[in-house]
Formats: structure tokens, C-alpha cells, sequence
């Protein structure tokens, strides 16, 4: 059985004392409400990663992550953030390959692919995300793009490195749109991407790594959407800026 995960990408919004009070309301609702196995992450911007971290360990549900970080661990890069300093502010996970990163700063699964060993290297784990456009989708190329982002972005991993890693398929039409990708759509897209999976690692590793699904989840759609076979939880972009909303897409995982 694979533990379902519902991450709340905050993306570039609130500041220090909203996060803060974000955060301090979300882990006081998932104690007092959320008893089943899934595990909450929050996605803070970098800088407020420690005092969140911190915040986060009265619940055992609720870890952390970054949004991004540099393929190096240190060195002349001025205003990156590595995979070592995300693991020291007290994160389980970072992500990689968030659409709007392939879009604005030209992120290549080639580049995507070094981030990820940099993650790995530093004992986090992977968010990877994939995912085609609407002109893509209109043209039927979308398992194309998916497999090329998959394959060439996590591939090289071995069996043990890919156990670690984490997969979230959002559709770049359903990001920020309020057009969510109906269950139908987004349980073949899974599918598929766990086909992918055991082609290359066998259906024991492939039925171990979790999908998450990603693009205008909302509290009314997530129950549905991670009930289906494929699709073990969320990444939650708009409506995980609210803590009622947010807890309330964590109970449609349990
Ligand atoms: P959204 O964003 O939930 O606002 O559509 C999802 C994401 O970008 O991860």
C-alpha cells in the first residue's frame, strides 16, 4: 500500500508571519482531524523554510519541502540554493521540473536529471514534476511529452535511487486555471507513467512509487481524484494558501 501525500506548493506567496501562521494552523487542524496514514507537505518559499521546519515537528504527518534547488552543492552561484542547504533547513523534499521552472528558467530534463542527483545526494527526496501543455494535449502528443520527461529526467536512477523519488503529473492547462483534468484524464495519464515505471524497474518497484496528481485540486475534486487506482494524493498550488481548503483536500486522501 503506498501512503497517499497531499503538498502544498505556497509558489512566491506569504510572507514570514502569514507562513508562519499558515502553518501553525494547518498542523493544529491535521491533529485534530486527520487520523488516517497520509503524509502533508508544506512548500514554503526558501527563506522560511527553517522556522517552518520547525514549526512542523509537533505533528509526525507534516514535513517539508523546497520548490527548487541548484544542481551544485556549493560554490560561485550567486542567489541559488542547493540540495544541502534545503536538507539543513530540516526538509524531507524538494521539488523538480515545476512547469512554470521549464517555462520561466528554462529548465531541460537534462538539467532536471543533475537536480535530481543533487537532491538524492543530500538524502531528500525528489518531487518531479511532468506534465504537457494544452496545445500539446490538442495535438495528442501528451504521452510522448510525458514519457520523454519521465524517462530522461529520472531514468538514469537505479532501483534504489527511483524508491525515492516521487512523481507529480500536472497538466499545465490545469495549473492555476480552475480547470481541473477530470479523473478519467488524470487516471490514464498515471497509468501510464506507472507503466513507464515497471517497463524500466518491474511492477514490484513501479507499484511502490507514488503519482501525485497536480492542477486545480480543490476540496470538492480531491476525494475522487486520488481514489483512483493510479493516483496516490496531490500537489496543491491556489488552494493550499488557506488552511481550511488545504486539510480539507488532505481528508479526500484518507
Ligand atoms: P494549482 O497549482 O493548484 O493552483 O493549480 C498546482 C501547482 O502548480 O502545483
Amino acid at each position: 500500500m503506498r501512503t497517499k501525500i497531499v503538498a502544498g506548493n505556497w509558489k512566491m506567496n506569504k510572507n514570514f508571519h502569514e507562513g508562519l501562521e499558515l502553518t501553525s494552523e494547518i498542523t493544529g487542524m491535521v491533529n485534530d482531524e486527520i487520523n488516517g496514514n497520509v503524509e502533508v507537505v508544506l512548500i514554503p518559499t526558501y527563506i522560511h523554510l527553517n522556522a517552518i521546519s520547525q514549526l512542523t515537528q509537533g505533528s509526525n504527518k507534516i514535513s517539508t519541502g523546497a520548490q527548487n534547488c541548484h544542481i551544485e552543492n556549493s560554490g560561485a552561484y550567486t542567489g541559488e540554493i542547493s540540495a544541502a542547504m534545503v536538507a539543513a533547513a530540516g526538509c524531507k523534499y524538494c521539488l523538480a521540473g515545476h512547469s512554470e521552472r521549464r517555462l520561466f528558467n528554462n529548465e531541460t530534463n537534462s538539467v532536471l536529471a543533475k537536480k535530481v542527483d543533487a537532491i538524492l545526494a543530500n538524502n531528500l527526496s525528489p518531487i518531479y514534476c511532468c506534465g504537457e501543455t494544452l496545445e500539446e494535449r490538442n495535438a495528442e502528443k501528451h504521452f510522448d511529452i510525458i514519457g520523454s520527461q519521465v524517462k530522461e529526467g529520472l531514468f538514469h536512477l537505479n532501483n534504489e535511487q527511483i524508491l525515492k523519488c516521487v512523481i507529480a503529473y500536472e497538466p499545465v492547462w490545469a495549473i492555476g486555471t480552475g480547470v481541473t483534468a477530470s479523473t478519467a484524464q488524470a487516471q490514464e495519464v498515471h497509468a501510464y507513467i506507472r507503466t513507464s515505471l515497471t517497463e524500466k524497474y518491474g511492477i514490484d518497484i513501479a507499484s511502490q512509487i507514488r503519482i501525485l496528481y497536480g492542477g486545480s485540486v480543490k476540496p470538492d475534486n480531491a476525494k475522487e481524484l486520488f481514489s483512483q487506482a493510479d493516483i496516490d494524493g496531490g500537489l496543491v498550488g491556489g488552494a493550499a494558501l488557506q488552511s481550511r481548503s488545504f486539510v480539507d483536500i488532505v481528508k479526500g486522501a484518507v
